[in-house]
């Protein structure tokens, strides 16, 4: 299955083995110091995070980066079994194309008031332009199996971003609209 469009969630994990093929850094203002991997995201990913966040600093943003590639050994040290946190395997993080963000408004905290910072508000209605969904929205944490997090964007490509948008629909049920159409045809 291709990268960019791929269900990672608890039932459909990415194996323990698994690192993206081209990790770079986003080269965009980020809560994290040169070198640290957290900086990082596959590289189709980082080029759309990078025109997106530029995008947003034109417009007097100011949206920074705070985590981006998590390896599966980071999300293990990372995992308390907090449902803010994917059990390793699980997350997008290890995947390079989810990018957490937040402002310093909010003392770069990932919270759910970053969603009604000016930050927060473009984002939700920009991402879509760039190729991100905001992954896990709020009114779909029964089908998500994670809270509203307005701060994880992941990339799909601009056409599954757009379609998405468009439907209101989240990862989870486009891959089971394709499963369900594979099975009649
Ligand atoms: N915060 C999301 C669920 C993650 O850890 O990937
Ligand atoms: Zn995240």
């Amino acid at each position: 299955m291709k990268l960019y469009t791929r269900l990672i969630n608890r039932e459909h994990p990415l194996p323990e083995d698994f690192v993206p093929e081209h990790l770079i850094d986003i080269g965009i203002p980020f809560d994290a110091q040169p070198g640290d991997p957290k900086r990082l995201l596959e590289a189709k990913a980082a080029r759309a995070a990078a025109a997106l966040i530029n995008r947003s600093r034109q417009e007097g943003l100011n949206i920074y980066g705070v985590s981006g590639y998590r390896s599966y050994l980071r999300q293990k040290e990372l995992y308390t079994g907090s449902p803010y946190v994917a059990a390793p395997g699980t997350s997008e993080h290890q995947s390079g194309l989810a990018l957490d963000v937040s402002c310093p408004e909010i003392r770069m905290e990932l919270t759910e008031d970053f969603a009604s910072t000016p930050e927060g508000i473009w984002l939700t209605r920009n991402v879509s332009l760039y190729g991100f969904i905001l992954r896990y929205p709020k009114n779909k944490e029964h089908i998500t199996q994670v809270p509203y997090e307005p701060w994880h964007i992941r990339y799909v490509t601009k056409p599954l971003a757009a379609y998405l948008a468009l439907t209101g629909m989240t990862l989870e049920e486009y891959h089971s609209l394709r499963e369900s159409k594979a099975e009649i045809l």
